[in-house]
């Protein structure tokens, strides 16, 4: 794994290497202090954050590793016009690992095309997030000692949620998992991640109610309605508010439970309802700086390669939220009508 661009980069055993580090980085972090010194690291966030950027600030930190970044693009040469190729190629000469957050979809890997170090997909667009998903394993790991056989409640926004698309990704890799997806029929999975699903034989229901579904889980990850991601105030209106988490729903499901969420949460979950023990979140956020430790430490051994010509396909992406949208010097990389910045059927 030279980038993390989605968490199908990595092989299941370079997973289990890297829980079994996280597991380690979490146990005894003193042991990591100064496993990383003399090395740098870019968190590049051109959308908000709160625990994204400050875990993987922290792992650096606490790897004795240094940081350097912005955090929005005001004050960044990115807005005076620059473009992601040039901030890429410079910042590359200045680190050993770049953390990036943009916008668009496929923006992740745009930048591993032009970069001497690794880069990570800290969230790109609606698209993916593969260190929430690493975040998550770690956490059902931990919680329920397996990663298979789970039946998995995924809640919310389903089809812009960039943490539900990289999770249901690398849960079918494992053995026996299932979903039970809950939405509003607007907010449905993505056709990419429906054909995971299809392609690799893995069971799974749509529901339009927590209640009908909250018995028969192991798990249930709530998702904020990603409001930045709706054409208009109003498209937003009709789909927030519906689903909401309480103690009354929670009395439906099973005593060992485990609700998680990405977070930040909104509406979807009440106060009453945060103080079930069954919710987890607040200790999947501690995780994810343990196991973005993990991945730090694996990447910063690297050291930097001149990244290879990409491969030229033919046609262009016409998904207007698709990196190349607004990066029309980048390559077409496509699959017949597959994009492969932004996993649409989108290539004419
Ligand atoms: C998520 C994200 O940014 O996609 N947050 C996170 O990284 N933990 C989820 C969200 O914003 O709803």
């Amino acid at each position: 794994m030279r980038h993390l661009i989605d968490f199908d980069q990595m092989t299941l055993p370079e997973w289990q290497a890297l829980y079994e580090l996280g597991l380690r980085m979490r146990e005894r972090p003193g042991d990591f202090a100064q496993s990383c010194a003399g090395k740098l690291v870019a968190t590049l966030f051109y959308e908000p954050s709160t625990r994204t950027q400050l875990s993987f600030q922290a792992a650096a930190l606490r790897l004795g590793a240094q940081v350097i970044g912005f955090s929005g693009t005001g004050g960044s040469s990115v807005a005076k016009g620059e473009n992601l190729k040039d901030t890429v190629r410079t910042v590359a000469n200045y680190v050993d690992a770049i953390v990036m957050r943009h916008p668009q979809e496929g923006a992740a890997l745009a930048a591993s095309l032009f970069s001497e170090v690794p880069v990570v997909n800290a969230g790109d667009g609606g698209h993916l997030h593969p260190t929430q998903t690493l975040t998550d394993l770690f956490t059902i790991s931990l919680e329920k000692g397996r990663l298979s056989g789970l039946t998995v409640g995924i809640c919310g926004d389903l089809l812009n949620g960039r943490t539900v698309h990289s999770l249901i990704k690398a849960l079918v890799r494992f053995p026996g998992n299932r979903f039970v997806l809950i939405s509003t029929p607007a907010l449905r999975i993505p056709g990419y991640v429906r054909a995971v699903l299809q392609q690799t034989g893995t069971p799974f229901c749509e529901a339009d109610t927590l209640e009908e579904a909250m018995g028969g889980l192991d798990i249930l990850y709530m998702t904020r309605i990603q409001r930045e991601r709706f054409e208009s105030r109003q498209a937003y209106e009709r789909e927030a508010g519906v689903y909401v988490l309480d103690a009354a729903k929670l009395a439906l499901a099973r005593q060992d439970l485990l609700v998680l969420h990405p977070l930040p949460k909104v509406d979807e979950i009440t106060h009453e309802a945060d103080a079930d023990p069954r919710c987890r979140y607040f200790e999947q956020a501690r995780n994810g700086m343990f196991i973005r430790m993990a991945l730090l430490h694996t990447l910063l051994r690297q050291g930097r390669q001149t990244p290879p010509p990409p491969a030229h396909g033919a046609g262009r992406c016409t998904n207007p939220r698709c990196v190349t949208a607004a990066e029309p010097y980048l390559p077409a990389l496509s699959h017949g009508t597959h994009c492969l910045y932004c996993d649409k059927e989108t290539v004419l």
